[in-house]
């Protein structure tokens, strides 16, 4: 029987190695972790992350060919094939900081498998991580090995958060970049045949090392391009009277350019974006390419200014003062059908907000209180530190409250801000909403969700990225 661990069983860990467990019962998975919490939540009825379907299939699994530990040395030791899915955040500090990415927890998982292995082992990449990281790997394994021979895989994980399950059981591609020796070659292929349990071979791609490390960061960063892309168009169109989900509709049905990832939004969150941008960035300044890393910083230019704007907006629109008024924040996490609010475009708007002194009645089905009010202590880049938590500000616990329920958030408020796409937003009552808010009542849509129209008839003062302006917003001051 094969045996494979993966170290690190956060977002990518848990549901990948899940996944292989559940398509391949002749291997034994085992997942381990030095967070004690996050493997016995795994190991119990309410399982650290919300993903739809990964309940099911680890139900299915665990306890059979599948296993979440903390005894990470243990477990190492007895693989033939090692993932390691480790967090590689934003520097924070040093050399790079803000940009580079944090390989510190990387380094300890490749060390520490040098330490604890006694047989040859494949390991393999699954962490997004800098080109040629694989080659720092390398060194550290060799330099450390007692005879044991390492074959280094780069194997990025190209699954989207809220569709985790559906993107693994039906991936677009795999990708296994390797070295182009026989030895390198029939690791790619042992790896190669695990996919093959379930997954076409001609959607199976096999490239060199760097190939597969810089895709990652390539596909990150055109993806959220087209973000940005959109989203400035938003801004023009709602200084010109275009409606952006109309032009993006026109524009995606140029087969060469397709229609998915075209919608406009208040921006993109999620910990992968703005990371791994960042990261590209530094990579081609580290490698004398200024131009190259201004073309794609400015990806995260636009999609800050997006963030920004939207504050702007919801400021402007009421009177340019939201000082004391209660707004409704519905939703936090930044996409649907996940709990995950790493760099969520929530966070700057709810920070801009109670920057203007706002009260702000926060609603999301996924998302804790606790968490909330971590995410609004913390500094950018904190959210894999968190003993950088700063205290929160007497105003601002006061001025912040989580509820439970939509109709409660929004009671006594004079505007509403949609900030995640929830479906449960689509069928809300919004007569009942409008009766029991303060008027003139606003809502501030920053995902395209709300039946514009039908607001306004009800009498809403309505704003919604990209699309025409109401002819109360038209006379307010401009938004830069
Ligand atoms: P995560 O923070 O959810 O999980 C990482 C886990 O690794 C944590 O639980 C942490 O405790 C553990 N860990 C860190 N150092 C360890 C060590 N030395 N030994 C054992 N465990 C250790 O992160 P994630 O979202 O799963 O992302 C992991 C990697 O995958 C990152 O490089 C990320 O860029 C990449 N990625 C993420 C996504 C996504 O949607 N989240 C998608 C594709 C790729
Ligand atoms: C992303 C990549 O899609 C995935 O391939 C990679 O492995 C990890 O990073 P994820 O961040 O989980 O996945 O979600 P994604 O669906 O890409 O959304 C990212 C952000 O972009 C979200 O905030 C989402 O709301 C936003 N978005 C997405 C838009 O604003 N408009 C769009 O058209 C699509």
């Amino acid at each position: 029987m094969v045996k494979i661990c993966c170290i690190g069983a956060g977002y990518v860990g848990g549901p990948t190695m899940a996944v292989i467990a559940f398509k391949c019962p002749a291997i034994e998975v085992a997942v381990v972790d030095i967070a004690f919490a996050r493997i016995a939540a795994w190991n119990s009825d309410q399982l650290p992350i919300y993903e739809p379907g990964l309940e099911d299939i680890v139900k299915q699994c665990r306890g059979k060919n599948l296993f979440f530990s903390t005894e990470v040395e243990k477990h190492v030791s007895e693989a033939d094939i090692i993932f390691v899915s480790v967090n590689t955040p934003t520097k924070t500090r040093g050399l790079g900081a803000g940009k580079a990415a944090d390989l510190t927890y990387w380094e300890s998982a490749a060390r520490m498998i040098a330490d604890v292995s006694k047989n040859d082992k494949i390991v393999v990449e699954k962490s997004t991580v800098p080109v040629k990281t694989a080659e720092a790997i390398e060194k550290i394994l060799m330099h450390n090995s007692k005879g044991v021979k390492y074959q280094i895989l780069s194997n990025p994980e190209f699954l989207a958060e809220g569709t985790a399950i559906e993107d693994l059981f039906n991936p677009d591609r795999v990708l296994i970049g390797g070295r182009d020796t026989p030895d390198g070659q029939k690791a790619i292929q042992a790896l190669k045949e695990v996919y093959a349990q379930w997954v076409p071979k001609d959607r199976i791609i096999c490239t060199n090392l760097w190939s597969a490390e810089l895709s990652k960061l390539a596909a990150n960063a055109f993806l959220a391009q087209r973000i940005s892309s959109v989203n400035a168009m938003s801004a023009l169109c709602e200084a010109t009277g275009a409606d952006v989900t109309q032009v993006s509709h026109a524009v995606g049905k140029d087969t060469r350019i397709g229609p998915k990832f075209l919608n406009a939004s208040v921006g993109f969150g999620g910990s992968c974006f703005q990371k791994d941008i960042l990261n590209l960035v530094y990579i081609c300044e580290c490698n004398g390419l200024q131009e190259v890393a201004s073309y794609w910083k400015q990806v995260i230019r636009v999609n800050d200014y997006q963030k920004n704007r939207f504050v702007n907006r919801v400021v402007s629109s009421m009177f340019n003062t939201v000082s004391g008024k209660k707004i409704a924040i519905l939703g936090f996490a930044f996409k649907k059908d996940t709990g995950d609010t790493r760099e969520t475009p929530a966070i700057d708007v709810c920070k801009g907000l109670l920057g203007d002194n706002a009260h702000l009645s926060i609603y999301d089905p996924q998302v804790t209180e606790d968490q909330i009010r971590k995410d609004l202590s913390m500094n950018k880049f904190d959210w894999d530190n968190p003993i950088h938590l700063q205290p929160m500000s007497p105003t601002v616990i006061k001025h912040l409250n989580v509820v439970w329920d939509v109709y409660e958030a929004t009671k006594g408020a004079h505007g509403l801000c949609l900030l995640t796409e929830w479906d449960e937003f689509k069928t809300l009552n919004f007569k009942r909403i409008y009766d029991n808010m303060e008027k003139p009542a606003f809502v501030f849509d920053g995902r395209n969700t709300v039946n514009v129209q039908k607001l306004r008839d009800i009498g809403f003062i309505v704003y919604s990225i990209g699309k025409p302006l109401d002819g109360w917003l038209k006379d307010m001051p401009a938004v830069a």
